[in-house]
């Protein structure tokens, strides 16, 4: 989709619709529209009861003008507290205007966006969000589908001669972030029979090439030589070789170095712990950390962070077989320590352990970041739309809180209380994989997690809710939704 922008007047861009949102003073910010489309809005509005408030819209004809219809989309009397409701709206009204077939669109921002938000800030909010409402994954459907295809091709931006350079930055910004959370979510709403460890090396390999990064895929027997001993557990079951992935962005100058951890599962049936059926259902989901890590690697290069990233995946499909790991069984970790595994479903836990082992001992990271959908106690505290995270400093929780408060996702930190390690202790082996007690399951796994990372500053993202939208909404469809990237990106622009 083009995006553009314009200080013309609305009524002067030949296009298939105008959408304005306005509050209850509609009367007065439809001004601009001069006293022929007043008199006909205010008498339709009359009729309808249009009154602005919250979602209220009303659709006009105007085929007589250049723009051939008009949507009014009211956004009421409240505040709006954050992008992600922002955004929200903005698609809702993409959404509408994108059902009734529109291809060309002319928007107008309700005005006190502006008061709320630096105009860069605002246009890549509103243009990411049209961005990310417009995606489709239709790639397996066959040809009737056209019908349900989303027809918009062009949304031109209004603004004004002042702003014009800060609002196009914004767009400019948003089309970065949009391609790489669009690239996650293509990712992982490929079938897990084609995103298998060795097709995520190859995604790796490829952006390496693409992008001019450093790349290196470690195989099993070069697993094995390190002695990644969970990782290599969890992948004994399945027939999918093992890869290790490692992918690096330098950037000109010496800096510090952050290391970014996705759980790639292509997989996860639980392996002999084996899940319901209900539950194995999206479990192709289960690399969506790792998806999100390269989305955010296929834009780095234009981002040109001043930091070097490193993105660190242990890929492999948890599968039970006669080579399946056991519960039971004792595995020992890349940094020496023993897990006895208790429920071979806690799989994340094992891989993400080697992974951040490996950014400590061999990348000596100086922050480490990792996203998984870990578990699906997070997803019963926080639901669908929220992310918790957890991490072990300070400055590095008020540095998330505000990347996520500028980038449209919502993050709610989560305690690291060290009473609960407790849970994890085993009679037999250093740590046990799966807590004693159901309860605090979100907080048990980030605890396991925390054994592994020394004292390095480091964060957990415990993706499991977000990762995957079951509803269909207009800014995030039935699918993957690429959770974590924006979030990273906003978190590498802000260094
Ligand atoms: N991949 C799952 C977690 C998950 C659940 C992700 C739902 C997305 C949606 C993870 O490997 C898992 O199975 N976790 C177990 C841990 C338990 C056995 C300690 C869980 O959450 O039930
Ligand atoms: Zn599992
Ligand atoms: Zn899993």
């Amino acid at each position: 989709m083009k995006i553009s922008l314009t200080t013309k007047d609305p009524l002067k861009i030949s296009s298939d619709l105008l959408i304005m949102f306005v509050g209850v003073s509609w009367k007065e910010e439809i001004v601009s529209l001069g006293q022929e489309i007043i008199t006909l809005v205010s008498d339709i509005a009359l009729t309808e009861n249009f009154t602005g408030l919250n979602k209220q819209h009303l659709f006009m004809d105007l085929s007589r003008h250049n723009i051939k219809k008009l949507l009014l989309y009211g956004v009421g009397e409240d505040k709006i507290t954050n992008i992600f409701e922002l955004q929200k709206i903005v698609s809702e009204a993409i959404d509408l205007a994108s059902k009734s077939r529109r291809k060309k669109i002319v928007l107008k921002v309700f005005p006190d966006w502006l008061k709320h938000y630096p105009a860069d800030e605002l246009s890549k909010a509103v243009a990411e969000a049209a961005l990310l409402s417009t995606y489709i994954f239709d790639k397996y459907k066959g040809k009737k589908h056209h019908l349900e295809k989303i027809t918009l091709e062009e949304l031109i931006l209004i603004t004004t001669p002042p702003k014009i350079t800060t609002f196009e930055k914004g767009i400019k910004m948003a089309q970065i972030f949009a391609s790489a959370t669009n690239f996650a979510r293509d990712l992982v709403n490929e079938p897990p029979q084609l995103t298998t460890p060795t097709y995520l090396a190859k995604v790796a390999q490829n952006l390496a090439k693409t992008h001019g990064l450093k790349v290196k895929i470690l195989d099993k027997v070069q697993i094995e030589k390190l002695g990644m001993g969970n990782f290599l557990g969890v992948a004994k079951g399945s027939s999918e070789p093992p890869k290790f992935i490692v992918l690096r962005y330098k950037p000109r100058r010496k800096s510090k170095k952050l290391v970014l951890v996705g759980k790639g599962i292509t997989f996860d049936t639980g392996g002999l712990s084996i899940k319901p059926s209900g539950s194995m259902e999206t479990m192709k989901i289960d690399m969506a950390g790792a998806a999100s890590i390269l989305g955010v690697f296929s834009v780095i290069s234009e981002l040109k962070p001043d930091l070097e990233v490193v993105a660190l995946i242990a890929a492999c499909e948890n599968m039970p077989s006669g080579h399946a790991l056991h519960p039971g069984d004792i595995l020992r970790s890349f940094n020496g320590k023993t897990v006895e595994i208790i429920n071979t479903d806690a799989e994340g836990r094992l891989t993400l352990a080697d992974s951040l082992a490996y950014a400590f001992k061999e990348e000596k990271a100086d922050m480490i970041i990792d996203l998984a959908t870990l578990t699906g106690a997070m997803m019963v505290a926080l639901g669908s739309d929220i992310t918790g995270f957890f991490t072990n400093e300070e400055k590095l929780a008020d540095k998330l809180l505000k990347a996520a408060e500028g980038s449209g996702e919502l993050i709610w930190r989560m305690p690291l209380y060290a009473n609960y390690k407790e849970n994890l202790k085993s009679e037999i082996a250093d740590l046990r994989n799966s807590s004693k007690t159901r309860y605090g399951g979100a907080i048990n796994a980030a605890l396991f997690l925390e054994e592994f990372v020394e004292k390095t500053p480091w964060a957990h993202f415990d993706i499991a809710g977000p990762a995957f939208a079951e509803k269909n909404t207009p800014l995030y469809r039935h699918g993957a939704t690429g959770v974590g990237v924006r979030l990273l990106l906003t978190l590498l622009t802000n260094f």
